[in-house]
């Protein structure tokens, strides 16, 4: 994959987390997925007052590149800072990142520093995803 376009996605993660709804936790992310195609798929984490009906900004991204028709996710790059640290995709956010490529790339980006923190591929973070 171009550097550039990951570059990309960094910076785009990192502006769009600013339109995350998190008005509950205070916890802004902001996420983009990567297509093999180069195209970027942007979402933040919506609150919601009953928190049970809260999505995550992974899922968001996902599922904007899936509504388009785009199933092929090579990366996502996730913004957010929490105690000095960029933060590691929830569990069922995994899995349903996995559902698309279990070998993807996970890029977490410090969203103060705004600097790649950690890298891994999905398989790494979540191994034996369940699948059909
Ligand atoms: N959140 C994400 O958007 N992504 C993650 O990987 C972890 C958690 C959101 C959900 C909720 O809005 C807030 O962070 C606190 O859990």
């Amino acid at each position: 994959m171009d550097r550039k376009i990951v570059e990309t996605a960094v910076k785009k993660a990192v502006e769009i987390r600013n339109n995350a709804y998190a008005p509950y936790s205070k916890f802004k992310v902001g996420a983009v997925v990567i297509t093999g195609s180069g195209e970027l798929f942007a979402g933040v984490n919506i609150e919601n007052s009953s928190f049970g009906a809260t999505v995550c900004a992974e899922r968001i991204a996902l599922f904007s590149a899936v509504t388009q028709g785009k199933h092929d996710i090579e990366a996502v790059v996730i913004a957010s800072e929490l105690k000095g640290k960029a933060v590691f995709p929830c569990g069922m956010c995994r899995q349903v990142l996995a559902d698309f490529n279990p070998e993807m790339r996970v890029i977490l980006v410090n969203a103060v520093t705004q600097k790649i923190e950690k890298e891994a591929l999905l398989s790494e973070i979540f191994p034996d995803h369940f699948t059909f």
